[in-house]
């Protein structure tokens, strides 16, 4: 769980930075995209990141219904509030939340650009790509998605918040030092990415 979990978190922060390179514009952006899907390196990590979601998705079901077995008789809960965060108690229904984010996501854009083929075509330098740029921009031209890939980004965070600190806990990683530091490091990159993938829509559906 954690190690998927972290090979995720590495994804995430490729694909945020590849996103900003929206923000330098059209040919900077296509140019980005076109370089990771022509890479070689990148060809062979996309099955392995489908692998990566597959065994977290699988595994956070299989530990969920452990827990649940384990402790038939639920416990007194009392001020849980003060023992533990929200995102803690909620991992299982906001990395639901997120995975139906996703669905919605996918076939925004990887399904148009790989199956349907209704991506434009740009040519930059000569060289002709997808004109990923129009169909990202485009659709955030409509208010209720960029609503929908604000809240998918605000349910990430809340997933990374905990998720990123709890993964160093199962590698052995925390001790009493590194819990308070790792809190906060979680929480500064929860926060980074989540805000980072919130902007992009807002952005483009504002200043565009
Ligand atoms: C502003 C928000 C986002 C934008 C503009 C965006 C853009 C894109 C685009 C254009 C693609 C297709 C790439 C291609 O095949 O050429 C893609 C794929 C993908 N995105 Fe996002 N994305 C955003 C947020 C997210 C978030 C929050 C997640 C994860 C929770 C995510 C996960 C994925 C995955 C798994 C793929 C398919 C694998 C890949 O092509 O790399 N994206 N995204």
């Amino acid at each position: 769980m954690s190690l998927s979990g972290l090979f995720l978190m590495v994804f995430l922060v490729v694909h945020l930075t590849v996103n900003c390179f929206l923000f330098a514009g059209a040919d900077a952006f296509n140019t980005a995209a076109n370089f990771m899907v022509t890479n070689p390196i990148i060809k062979v990590v996309e099955p392995i990141l489908a692998l990566g979601f597959i065994i977290h998705i699988a595994w956070s079901i299989v530990i969920t219904i452990q827990n649940m077995r384990a402790r038939p008789v639920g416990y007194n809960k009392l001020n849980q509030g003060k023992n533990s965060t929200f995102a803690s108690r909620n991992m299982f229904v906001l990395g639901g939340l997120v995975l139906s984010f996703l669905a919605i996501h996918i076939a925004n854009f990887y399904v148009k650009i790989k199956f349907t083929h209704e991506v434009g075509e740009a040519i930059v330098d000569g060289v002709a790509m997808h004109d990923t740029y129009t169909l990202v921009t485009n659709l955030f031209t409509v208010w209720w998605y960029v609503i929908i890939y604000v809240i998918g980004a605000i349910f990430l965070g809340f997933h990374l918040s905990h998720g990123f600190w709890s993964a160093f806990q199962t590698i052995g990683f925390s001790n009493d030092i590194w819990r308070k530091r790792l809190n906060n490091i979680g929480r500064a990159y929860a926060v980074i990415v989540a805000g980072g993938f919130a902007l992009i829509p807002v952005y483009f559906h504002f200043v565009q």
